[in-house]
């Protein structure tokens, strides 16, 4: 017999790294889900297009093809399927490449997810929930990370997009109130990873037998968050919508609920900095050869630490990502060796 249908999810960005894990975890606890991705060229779109075809396979995904930015897809979206919850996670992303090509990130990240939340304010789905970055933290060196900090100095555009994404997002909810959650995650990785991303560089130039560059000289801690926690932790917060400020009932622990819109931001990290070094060296012993090392100085608009804080996600949901590099590493080396 087949599993009732539970709600209906609609992601953007279903196509991406973060959006196809999601859209399969939705599939499996017997959602419907209706994604929209564009495609877009900033890398292979071969592996977009395998991810898609993928997800097609389960008769519960609904795949459309266009921009977040065209209208009409995004009402048709609506009046054929209702969605529940929508996600947004289509983005122009990469610290690096909005220093090459910041028009992309104005067109995507701004103008594009202003459409996203003018149909929200249209359709008023019961929680829109939406993708940031620990970038949006920028020069802060209070580590922890926390939700409750000052974020006013981003150092690339792609994290001013980013920071002005939770700032659009804060004022509809205010003003239309729309319950809203905004993600700022930490370094994400895990099989069908983003090839512009270190783990993915790394592998693929270790086993050709090519150098691999190491910004800062190596000098860097990053909170790297396995992916399958990462999409486990969203699915939670999905019933979690912050409140209107007439219906809160409960104080949270560790809260930042806005005081004038039912908005809140959540880190999701494993709160776990490890050492470039480190990530690199697990990398090493577990595809069982040397790097080749091309040490440079750091990059632009790149930050040298982060660390979350992730008591906000635990007072929340009672989950706490806890999947280490080692196993996190294995599971995308097992992925690229089958895929490629
Ligand atoms: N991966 C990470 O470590 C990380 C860290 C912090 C934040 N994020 C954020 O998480 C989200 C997902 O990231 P990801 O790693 O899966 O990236 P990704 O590039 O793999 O996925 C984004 C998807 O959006 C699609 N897209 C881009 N512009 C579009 C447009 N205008 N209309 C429709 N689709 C469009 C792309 O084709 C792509 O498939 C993004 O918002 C990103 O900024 C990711």
């Amino acid at each position: 017999m087949e599993n009732q249908i539970k709600k209906i999810v609609f992601i953007t960005g279903s196509s991406g790294f973060i959006g196809y894990h999601l859209a399969m975890f939705f599939l499996s606890n017997d959602w419907k889900v209706v994604g929209l991705d564009a495609l877009t060229d900033y890398y292979d779109v071969k592996l977009k297009k395998a991810r898609q075809k993928n997800l097609c396979e389960n008769s519960n995904f609904h795949n459309y093809e266009g921009f977040i930015q065209d209208t009409k897809i995004l009402n048709k979206i609506f009046l054929d399927h209702k969605p529940n919850i929508v996600i947004h996670l289509a983005a122009q992303a990469g610290v690096r490449y909005s220093i090459e090509n910041p028009m992309s990130y104005v067109e995507t990240n701004l103008l594009g997810t202003f459409q996203i939340l003018e149909i929200a304010r249209k359709y008023k789905p019961e929680h829109l929930l939406m993708a940031s970055t620990s970038s949006v933290y920028g020069s802060n060196k209070d580590y922890p990370l926390h939700e409750n900090q000052k974020c006013d100095t981003p150092i690339s555009f792609y994290a001013a997009t980013k920071l002005s994404n939770e700032a659009m997002a804060h004022s509809y909810s205010h003003l239309y109130e729309i319950p809203v959650t905004m993600f700022r995650f930490f370094t994400v990785y895990g099989p069908w990873g983003r090839p512009d991303m270190a783990l993915f560089k790394f592998t693929k130039n270790i086993f050709l037998g090519e150098p691999i560059d190491v910004y800062n000289r190596g000098n860097m801690l990053r909170d790297f968050t396995y992916v399958e926690d990462l999409v486990k932790a969203i699915f939670l917060l999905t019933s979690k919508e912050p409140k209107k400020i007439n219906e809160r009932k409960e104080i949270i622990k560790n809260d930042n609920i806005s005081a004038v819109a039912p908005f809140r931001v959540v880190n999701i990290g494993n709160s776990n900095p490890i050492n470039l070094l480190d990530f690199i060296k697990e990398l090493e012993n577990i595809l069982g050869k040397e790097a080749k090392k091309n040490f440079l100085s750091m990059q632009d608009g790149d930050i040298e630490k982060t660390h979350s804080d992730i008591n906000l996600l635990i007072s929340l949901t009672g989950f706490e990502p806890k999947t280490n590099i080692h196993e996190g590493i294995r599971q995308f080396v097992k992925w690229y060796k089958s895929y490629y």
